[in-house]
């Protein structure tokens, strides 16, 4: 029997070849948020590897969207070419195509991942790296040395909604099959959905539905214009981490609503609010995340996607077969293993003959395993019992 994590998954007009997701991954490196070759490679690497769905990085629907300097972006008609090179070569290798929209609300204008992630400083900006205004529920900063953000006015969260849609349309233009809209993490949408960074009180706080409103209004305006044949993701921050702050209760309401508005797919994902997603959450163990998606798929009837620490082709395949999530997205053990994908496929028996591999390696590994075979090895080569000391050269 084929494994579930090798069927392939149609929804709308698109059709997912197996159920394993790249998950986002911001990279932080191109230059006024152009998809360079540094881009092509590394997506295109996974596609190359057997990914499904080789979806991007948070990519800024604005300029001042953007977290930290390098992020990619979409906030120009210039952008969609660069674009458009990756899906292609995407596409050419048989995955699908996604894309994660972002506005990082009061978290941006901050350093890299790798240099912290706080404010930018003096000397980043003596390197070009100037701090930019940032927009919120509140003008609470981040934390200490952020840059203190507007409150958002109505107007404001009209424009952010019409530059999400803007950005889908320049995501259709470039040829991507799947949007993702970035709800989680604390960045601009989660900000209105906590109740810990949201206070406000007029329509867009106060309660669940208040809290709500900006993610709903998105969705729609997004939907309005992103094709009805392509699929729409949304992820969420399933739980804040905190015991006041945003619950797995909320996210099944949340979703039942982003549901009715078209969204296909939830990508559960959790914590983030105030600064890597590592900050609120306890200790983190395999699939921790896998409950959450599990919850909002029974609970809300909706596709979802589950993300965190799924490290093996087993527990994936387990995951799918419990009926915890429809698509496994991989982050840190993608970059791992970009093959993943190819060798959790022999793993689960799903390609004893390589097929799913480009053929110019593909062949080539046909052949030596049919070879490995005969003297006792797996076709990943690895020996399928210990060998003799006498038969090792
Ligand atoms: C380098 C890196 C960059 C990330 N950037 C994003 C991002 O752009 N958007 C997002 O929603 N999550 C982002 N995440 C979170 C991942 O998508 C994923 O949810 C998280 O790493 C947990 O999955 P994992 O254990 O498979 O890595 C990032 C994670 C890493 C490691």
């Amino acid at each position: 029997m084929q494994p579930r994590l090798f069927a392939p998954l149609t929804i709308r007009g698109v059709t997912i070849p197996n159920r394993i997701m790249l998950a986002p991954m911001n990279q932080h490196v191109s230059r006024e948020g152009f998809a360079d070759d540094y881009l092509l490679v590394h997506l295109g690497k996974f596609a190359l590897g057997g990914f499904g769905l080789v979806m991007t990085e948070a990519t800024a629907i604005e300029r001042d969207a953007r977290i930290a300097p390098g992020d990619l972006g979409i906030w120009s008609d210039d952008h969609v070419p660069g674009l458009a090179r990756v899906c292609k070569f995407i596409h050419d290798h048989g995955a699908a195509a996604g894309i994660q929209l972002n506005h990082c609300g009061r978290k941006g204008s901050s350093q890299r991942s790798w240099q912290g992630f706080g404010p930018l400083n003096e000397a980043d900006a003596r390197n070009g790296e100037v701090p930019w205004p940032l927009l919120s529920p509140t003008d609470e900063p981040l934390g200490p040395g952020h840059v203190v953000p507007r409150k958002a006015t109505v107007a404001d969260l009209e424009a952010v909604a019409e530059s999400f849609a803007k950005a889908a349309e320049r995501a259709h233009a470039a040829g991507f099959d799947v949007v993702e809209i970035h709800g989680g993490h604390g960045y601009l949408i989660a900000s209105f959905l906590s109740p810990r960074i949201n206070t406000r009180e007029d329509e867009y706080g106060g309660d669940l539905a208040g809290r709500m409103r900006f993610a709903l209004q998105v969705a729609e305006r997004v939907r309005a214009r992103w094709p009805a044949e392509k699929p729409l993701f949304y992820r969420i921050s399933s739980v804040d981490g905190h015991p006041q702050g945003w619950n797995i209760n909320d996210s099944i309401v949340l979703a039942r609503e982003l549901k009715k508005r078209g969204v296909d797919v939830i990508d559960c994902s959790s914590g983030g609010l105030r600064q890597s997603t590592a900050l609120e959450n306890t200790l983190r163990h395999p699939g921790y995340q896998v409950p959450y998606s599990s919850a909002v798929r029974k609970n809300a009837s909706v596709m979802t996607a589950a993300v965190g620490l799924i490290l093996d082709a087993r527990q994936a395949e387990a995951i799918l077969e419990a009926g915890d999530a429809d698509l496994i997205a991989l982050g840190r053990q993608a970059l791992y293993d970009p093959f993943w994908a190819h060798h959790a496929a022999q793993e689960l028996g799903a390609d004893p003959r390589f097929e799913k591999w480009h053929k110019s390696a593909g062949w080539w590994l046909e052949k030596r395993a049919r070879g490995l075979e005969q003297v006792g090895y797996t076709a990943a080569g690895f020996p399928k019992q210990a060998i003799p000391e006498r038969h090792q050269v």
